[in-house]
């Protein structure tokens, strides 16, 4: 089969960001325009990433290790790759990911002080130098975040975090932004849902070009 490689879309942000809504609203757009397109997540998307997620954010786990957490997060994260982000994008689907490596740089590495190297080394080792084509980064102030996130109901083990932790997060997110700017697209999470999704779809279009 000759098809062409599909692209590969991650969406990043802290809590309260709005991943949800501008999912739904980049799915429609990209839909309209006849894109074959995976919905996925992280952690999560395959039968045993779903089993590692909910250990992860069960709040009953608050002896987890930070080790073991960044181990899980690639578990999840290499079964995804080699299950079903690689065969679709090389069947010419493209995928839309809820979250994909750069959070756990951001919340392993910034949050949890991991080393950078230590995740940099499991990337390499799980990813297959699968990267991105572009990465939506939605970023919003802590305080922000966390008052829209807190009607949600209970707390998952990672939103029960302090808002030191989540600062570190954001912070991790912004500077990897900053080093790789051709890679990411930072945008205003404060802004309406409308304004939000603009935004977003302004940074996908170019990768439109493959498509008829
Ligand atoms: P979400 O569905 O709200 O994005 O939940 C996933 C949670 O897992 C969120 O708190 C971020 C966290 N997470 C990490 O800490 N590291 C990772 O590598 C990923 C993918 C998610």
């Amino acid at each position: 089969m000759n098809a062409t490689r599909g692209r590969f879309i991650s969406l990043e942000g802290g809590e309260g960001a709005g991943k949800s809504t501008l999912l739904a609203g980049l799915r429609e757009r990209l839909e309209a325009h006849g894109v074959d397109l995976l919905l996925t997540r992280e952690p999560g998307g395959t039968a045993l990433g779903e089993a590692v997620r909910g250990i992860l954010l069960d709040p009953a786990g608050r002896g987890m290790c930070a080790e073991s957490e960044l181990l899980l997060m690639f578990a999840s994260r290499a079964q995804l790759v080699r299950e079903v982000i690689e065969p679709a994008l090389a069947a010419g689907r493209w995928v839309l990911c809820d979250r994909y490596v750069d959070a756990s740089y951001a919340y392993q590495g910034g949050g949890r002080g991991q080393p950078v190297e230590r995740i940099a080394g499991l990337e390499a080792w799980a990813c297959q130098g699968l990267k991105p084509d572009l990465t939506l980064l939605l970023d919003l102030p802590v305080a922000t975040g966390r008052a829209r996130a807190a009607g949600r109901g209970e707390a998952d083990r990672i939103e029960s975090e302090a808002d030191a932790f989540f600062e570190r997060v954001r912070s991790t997110y912004r500077a990897r932004a900053a080093a790789e700017p051709a890679r990411f697209r930072v945008i205003d999470a404060s802004a309406a849902p409308a304004d939000v999704l603009q935004s977003a779809w302004q940074a996908v279009t170019p990768l439109l070009g493959s498509v008829s």
